[in-house]
C-alpha cells in the first residue's frame, strides 16, 4: 500500500478518482476501516453524539477529541486521519486555533484537521496553515451552528446564502485548505462548487457531482438505526445483528448452556 496524503487526495481529484471518507473514532473501528480499503478516516465531533450520546457536537472537548484520534491512529496504516477541532477551540482568536491544532497533531498522531466555516474563521485557518498543518474545511449544515440555524434541514436553498458558500469554498482554496466538506446542500450547488475549486469537496447530502463522499460510520452500518435522513445509505443493519447475539448470549448464560465442557479449563 502507499499511504494517503493531502497531496494524494487532490491529485486524486486531478484523475477524477472519487475518494472514499468515512467517521471513525476508536482503534477496532479503525482496524475494520482500514481492512476495507477507505481512503480517509475522520475523527468527527460527531463523536459527541454517536459515541458519548449527546444531542449536539458542542459538548465534545479538546482531550476527548484527541483521545478519540489518537486510538485512531493507532489502527490505521494507509489511511488519511483527519480530526475535527471542537466547538470553542477555534472560533475566539487565531492563536487559539493554532494552539488547538498543534494539541491535535502533538498529541495524537493525526495528520490533518478540520474546522468548520468561511469568512468567520479565515484568520484562524491562515494561522494553522502558517504552522504547517493541513486544514479541511467544512461548509453548508455545519452542526456546531445547530443553535444559529435551529433546524437540520439543507441549507443554501436561497441565493444569498449560496452565493456566499461558493464565495467561503473559493477562499478556502485559495488560503490553502487540502480540502473541503459541503454537509447537506443542493446538489446542484455542491456540483459547481466543485466545478469551481482545485481542491477535492467531499460531500455528505451534497449529492454525486462532488470528489468524494462521507457518512458517519455508526449510520451506514446501521448500529444508529433511529437516524433516516434521505442521503443515508445503509450498507448493515448491525443493530439489529448485535441485538440478537446479545440475547442470545443472555439465555445461554441463564440456561447455562455457556460455557459447555469445551469453554472451560
Ligand atoms: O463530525 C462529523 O461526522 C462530520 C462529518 C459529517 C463530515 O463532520
Ligand atoms: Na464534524
Amino acid at each position: 500500500y502507499k499511504k494517503v496524503t493531502t497531496k494524494s487526495l487532490i491529485d486524486m481529484k486531478a484523475n477524477g478518482e472519487k475518494i472514499s471518507m468515512l467517521t471513525c473514532y476508536d482503534y477496532s473501528m479503525a482496524k475494520v476501516l482500514e481492512a476495507g480499503g477507505v481512503d480517509v478516516m475522520l475523527v468527527g465531533d460527531s463523536a459527541s453524539n454517536v459515541m458519548a450520546g449527546h444531542e449536539t457536537t458542542l459538548p465534545i472537548t479538546l482531550d476527548q477529541m484527541i483521545y478519540h484520534a489518537s486510538s485512531v491512529v493507532r489502527g490505521v496504516e494507509r489511511a488519511l486521519v483527519v480530526v475535527d477541532l471542537p466547538f470553542g477551540t477555534y472560533q475566539s482568536d487565531p492563536k487559539e486555533a493554532l494552539r488547538s491544532a498543534i494539541r491535535i497533531m502533538k498529541e495524537s498522531g493525526a495528520h490533518a484537521v478540520k474546522l468548520e466555516g468561511g469568512h468567520e474563521v479565515k484568520d484562524g485557518i491562515k494561522r494553522i496553515l502558517g504552522a504547517g498543518i493541513p486544514v479541511m474545511g467544512h461548509l453548508g449544515l455545519t452542526p456546531q451552528s445547530i443553535y444559529k440555524f435551529g433546524t437540520y434541514t439543507v441549507r443554501a436553498k436561497g441565493d444569498e446564502e449560496a452565493d456566499q458558500l461558493i464565495q467561503d469554498a473559493k477562499m478556502l482554496e485559495k488560503v490553502g485548505c487540502f480540502a473541503l466538506v459541503l454537509e447537506k446542500i443542493p446538489a446542484a450547488l455542491a456540483k459547481k462548487v466543485a466545478e469551481s475549486i482545485s481542491i477535492p469537496v467531499i460531500g455528505i447530502g451534497a449529492g454525486n457531482g462532488v470528489d468524494g463522499q462521507v457518512l458517519v460510520v455508526h449510520d451506514m452500518i446501521g448500529l444508529t438505526h433511529e437516524f433516516n435522513p434521505r442521503f443515508l445509505r445503509r450498507y448493515l443493519n448491525i443493530y439489529d445483528q448485535m441485538k440478537e447475539a446479545v440475547s442470545q448470549y443472555v439465555s445461554d448464560v441463564k440456561s447455562v448452556d455457556f460455557p459447555n465442557e469445551q469453554e472451560q479449563y
